[in-house]
Parts: structure tokens; sequence; C-alpha cells
């Protein structure tokens, strides 16, 4: 029989076939996995934010004081926020905003002010 010299493209393309149909299952299982460790990831993260149903002054501060109030509340657009203020006073503020001014009311739930106002007041 005449050899065919076709023959061996005809090996490396069948081998070229099944790995990339290996390769294809391999990432199948690996797409799975990486799934799986998401999944795992979000659980974490709603569990933790679930358990800290603690208000946290200072990242509420980050997220809604410094914009007007300054890098750790040092002062900006806003005055300065800290030990020099009254409790009442601040207070007040937080809860009702400054009428006139661009300091809005209702940025703290009226449970959590106290502490916003105790951490305020532990500022230098
Ligand atoms: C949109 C800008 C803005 C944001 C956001 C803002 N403030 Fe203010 N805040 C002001 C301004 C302006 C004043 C000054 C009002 C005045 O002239 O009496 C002020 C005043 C205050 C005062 C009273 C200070 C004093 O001298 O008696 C407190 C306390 C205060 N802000 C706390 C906060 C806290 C806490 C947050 C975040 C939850 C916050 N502010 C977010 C603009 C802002």
């Amino acid at each position: 029989m005449n050899k065919n010299p076709v023959v061996p493209f005809f090996l490396i393309f069948a081998l070229g076939i099944g790995l990339v149909f290996f390769m294809s299952l391999y990432g199948l299982d690996q797409k799975k996995e990486i799934a799986g460790a998401n999944e795992e990831g979000t659980e974490q993260t709603t569990e933790e934010s679930a358990n800290t149903g603690e208000f946290d002054a200072e990242a509420v501060a980050q997220q809604k004081c410094i914009s007007c109030h300054g890098d750790g509340l040092a002062g900006g657009m806003g005055p300065a926020l800290n030990s020099s203020l009254d409790a009442k006073e601040a207070h007040d503020a937080i809860k009702d905003g400054v009428a006139g001014t661009a300091m809005p009311a209702g940025l703290v739930p009226d449970e959590n002010i106290d502490e916003m106002v105790d951490y305020i007041l532990s500022l230098d």
C-alpha cells in the first residue's frame, strides 16, 4: 500500500480537536469552581454586613460627611467637626440640618445620631 503523506496531518488534526475538547471541559470545571467561590464570597459579605448591625460612625462620616466637612472632618465647605462643638447643637444640626445652609437633614438615622455626635466630639 502507498503511504499516504496526508495521514500524519490527520493525526495532528485529531489530536488538536481532542486537545480543544479536553481544554473546554477543563475550563467548564474551572468555571464552576470560580462560580462556587464567588457564591461563597457573597454569602460571607452578606453575613458580615448582617452581623454588623452596629452603626459605624466613622464609616458613615467617610461616606456622607467628608464631601463637605473635609478629610477627617477637619473642615471643608462645611466647618471642621471636632470636640469644640456643643453636643446638643451638633445633634440638632445632624438631625434637622442647618436651615439656610448646605447642611442637610436626615443623613444619619435618628437612633444613630448620638453615636455620630460621640464620634465627632472624639475628634481633635
Ligand atoms: C452638602 C454639604 C454637607 C454635608 C454632606 C454634611 N454637612 Fe454638616 N454642615 C454643612 C455646612 C455648610 C454646615 C455649616 C452650617 C452653618 O453655617 O451653621 C454644616 C454644619 C454641621 C454641623 C454643625 C457644626 C457647628 O458648628 O455647629 C454638624 C454637627 C454637622 N454639619 C455634621 C455633619 C455630619 C455628621 C454629616 C454627615 C452625616 C454632615 N454634616 C454632612 C454641610 C454639610
